[in-house]
């Protein structure tokens, strides 16, 4: 019984092969789509994007039976947007999608986000003028871009995928902004790391520093000259959050807004190497 089946199947998909649909037909027998490999030049959170929002937003985000997303990065921000995707509106057309995963959602939120780059079409400032700017004023003391630079503060290899020109300007002129952090969210999770902690040990020395390492017993500090101080917990009387502080000087009053909005656009094009 078995082998008059698979016999009539080979013999279907002999017939099949000679009218040249031999592949799909294959591939459909095997169980898998037959576009399994294509060309990964779109964002992944294209075909994401198109599959679980387009049918309300439109497959550009210019709207349909939901609003027109295009300009919401810049209002929301990606952690805004990504909240909104995993929480939602409660009583709003909008559904939430929890199913997706932390992963995907992200990539929808990088591809959404890129909608209000596009849109915005010129950038701000002078990208170059900017990457200027970013050299003279020794960023990459803290921050890396491209495996160049120190890491006190966040890589900003990719730093354009991530926050928008509004939120990228807030940054420079209002660091710490984002601090203290809503540790439910793992990408603000991962700013605990720069979160400043002060110590002040039983006989009264004070150190201010990020916390490198944090354990039952112990705690190191970084100061801001780059040591490290290795801190046990019995001989402190305090170890402090300062939430709000960063590391990071304000560059508000050291910029001009044209110098500023330059710089907004050497960031806002950083968005990944290769
Ligand atoms: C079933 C329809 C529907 C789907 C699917 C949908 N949305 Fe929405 N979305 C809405 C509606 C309706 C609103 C407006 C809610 C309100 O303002 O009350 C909205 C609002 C938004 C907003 C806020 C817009 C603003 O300017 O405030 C964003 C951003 C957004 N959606 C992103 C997404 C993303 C990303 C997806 C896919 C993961 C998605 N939506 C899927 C219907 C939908
Ligand atoms: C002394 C170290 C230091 C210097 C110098 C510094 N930064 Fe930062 N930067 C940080 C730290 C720490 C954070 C993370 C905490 C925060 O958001 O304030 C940060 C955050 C940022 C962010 C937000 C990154 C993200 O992923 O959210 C941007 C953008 C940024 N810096 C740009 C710059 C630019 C541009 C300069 C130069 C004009 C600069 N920084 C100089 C330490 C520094």
């Amino acid at each position: 019984m078995i082998r008059i089946r698979s016999s009539r199947v080979a013999a279907l998909v002999f017939i099949l092969c000679g009218f040249g649909l031999c592949v799909p037909f294959v591939a459909f027998a095997a169980g898998r789509a037959p576009q399994a490999t294509k060309p990964a030049a779109a964002p992944p959170g294209k075909p994401l994007f198109e599959g679980a929002c387009a049918v309300c937003h439109g497959m550009d985000g210019s709207g349909g039976n939901g609003p027109n997303i295009r300009h919401a990065a810049a209002r929301l921000g990606p952690n805004g947007i990504e909240d909104l995707v995993k929480v939602g509106f409660i009583g709003s057309g909008m559904p939430t999608f929890p199913q997706l995963g932390d992963e995907k959602i992200r990539q929808i939120v990088d591809y959404v986000v890129s909608f209000d780059q596009e849109a915005s079409g010129t950038q701000p400032g002078d990208a170059q003028k900017g990457k200027e700017i970013y050299r003279s004023k020794n960023c990459s003391q803290c921050h890396i871009v491209n495996g160049q630079g120190g890491n006190l503060g966040p890589d900003l290899t990719r730093v354009g995928t991530r926050l928008s020109p509004g939120s990228l300007s807030d940054a420079i002129t209002s660091p710490g902004l984002k601090l203290p952090l809503d540790a439910n969210l793992a990408e603000r999770a991962a700013f605990r790391a720069y979160l400043m902690q002060r110590a002040v040990t039983k006989d009264g020395r004070e150190i201010t520093g990020l916390r490198v390492n944090d354990d039952t017993f112990s705690v190191q500090l970084r100061d801001a000259g780059g040591q490290i101080h290795s801190l046990r917990k019995l001989d402190l009387q305090k170890l402090e959050d300062l939430p709000g502080k960063s590391w990071m000087p304000s560059y508000k009053d050291g910029l001009s807004e044209t110098q500023l909005n330059d710089l907004v656009s050497y960031l806002a094009g950083l968005r990944g190497a290769r």
